[in-house]
């Protein structure tokens, strides 16, 4: 088992990952037996991870909820269902909950945590990749409304992340794929262990060999807690986690959200974006094509021919990275180091995404 930790002072917590069960000791150490623990978890989830869960923690006053699968529970009507339950189960500041599930239920639990009664402790257990590699670790948390995606939310660090790679053997394989999407990104936006392994060790990732996966999620999540604790609200350097997802963003919501994954688009995203890297003279064309190279060793898609300027102009133009009419990218240099430009040639934008 590894041990990583996030966050900063008061709101560090630790972020343990390993490629055997979840720690029961680990878990009943942090909770205390008076305590009540309200699990939230959604349909998609296999049922056997809550059972075991309950059957492994230690309290008297053990409660679960289980919302349905998909964005849609990321919703207000969710978000006061968790907190009628908490009222009626007369929850108070030293009782927790716990997240059992990939991004939505995290965000949503991370959500309700930080406002019920001004904020009480979350334990994440993501079973996602995506969710194992970005949404749990960051302190980032929200809920959709019907006026756009996340715009209800705050930043609240859960106490503790329980992260075992033996939750990935159910996720299907369009799931898999959307957490490799984020899992490449840190590897082109500086994690260069990352970046090796995933060139020498592609065929044992997409078999998801549990020891390579430890790694993989370990490295990730490095990178990831690195950015986020140096830049806990995204005021500066936070930006370079969103390589890729100026145009990824387009293409989700080109696709309204639906037919494509967010890992699946931010990848197309990361291919254009390494594109204009490329155009603007900042990648050696070997480079672009060992991008590219690697993004197929993965199994992705990297063809984003569907996707030409006329068609994501206007997506881009509402993207929270545009400031006084400028588009903010995030670029990659030579070294695989990942910075922030607005000083992007338009017509190089456009040549890399026709
Ligand atoms: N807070 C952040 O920093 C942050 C970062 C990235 C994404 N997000 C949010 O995360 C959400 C997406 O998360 P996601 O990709 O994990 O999607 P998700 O939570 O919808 O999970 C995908 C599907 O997989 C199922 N599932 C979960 N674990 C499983 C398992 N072990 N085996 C089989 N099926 C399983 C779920 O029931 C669901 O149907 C979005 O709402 C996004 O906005 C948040
Ligand atoms: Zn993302």
């Amino acid at each position: 088992m590894s041990i990583l930790s996030a966050g900063k002072g008061d709101s560090r917590y630790a972020i343990h990952i390993t490629n055997k069960e979840i720690s029961k000791t680990t878990l009943n150490n942090f909770l205390s037996k008076e305590n009540k623990v309200l699990i939230i978890t959604d349909n998609g989830v296999p049922k056997k991870y809550l059972k075991n869960l309950k059957k492994n923690i230690n309290v008297k006053n053990l409660h679960s909820l289980t919302l349905n699968k998909g964005e849609k529970s990321k919703s207000f009507k969710s978000y006061q269902n968790i907190i009628n339950k908490l009222t009626e189960l007369k929850f108070d500041r030293s009782d927790c909950l716990i997240a059992l599930g990939g991004g939505v239920v995290g965000d949503i639990t991370g959500f309700a945590a930080s406002t019920y009664l001004r904020g009480i402790s979350y334990i994440q257990i993501p079973t996602t990749l995506l969710s194992q590699v970005d949404s749990s670790v960051g302190g980032k948390t929200a809920i959709n409304l019907s006026q756009g995606k996340n715009l209800l939310g705050a930043f609240y660090n859960p106490k503790l992340v329980l992260i075992s790679t033996l939750f990935l053997k159910t996720l299907s394989e369009v799931e898999y794929k959307s957490g490799l999407g984020e899992v490449l990104k840190y590897s082109l936006i500086g994690n260069k262990k990352l970046k090796r392994m995933i060139e020498d060790s592609s065929q044992k990732i997409i078999k998801r060999d549990g020891a390579i996966l430890k790694i993989i999620i370990e490295e990730s999540i490095k990178t990831k807690s690195k950015i986020v604790t140096k830049d806990e609200k995204e005021a500066g350097i936070r930006a370079i986690l969103n390589f890729g997802h100026t145009f990824g963003h387009a293409i989700e919501a080109y696709n309204n959200y639906k037919k494509i994954t967010h890992g699946a688009a931010i990848t197309l995203g990361m291919v254009i974006a390494s594109k204009v890297s490329f155009y603007e003279g900042h990648l050696k064309d070997y480079q672009l094509d060992n991008i590219i190279n690697m993004i197929d060793s993965l199994g992705l898609n990297t063809d984003h021919s569907k996707y030409n300027y006329s068609k994501l102009k206007k997506y881009m133009a509402s993207d929270k990275k545009v400031k006084d009419g400028k588009l903010n990218l995030v670029l990659i240099d030579k070294k695989f180091n990942a910075f922030k430009t607005s000083k992007y040639d338009i017509k190089n934008v456009i040549k890399s995404l026709d």
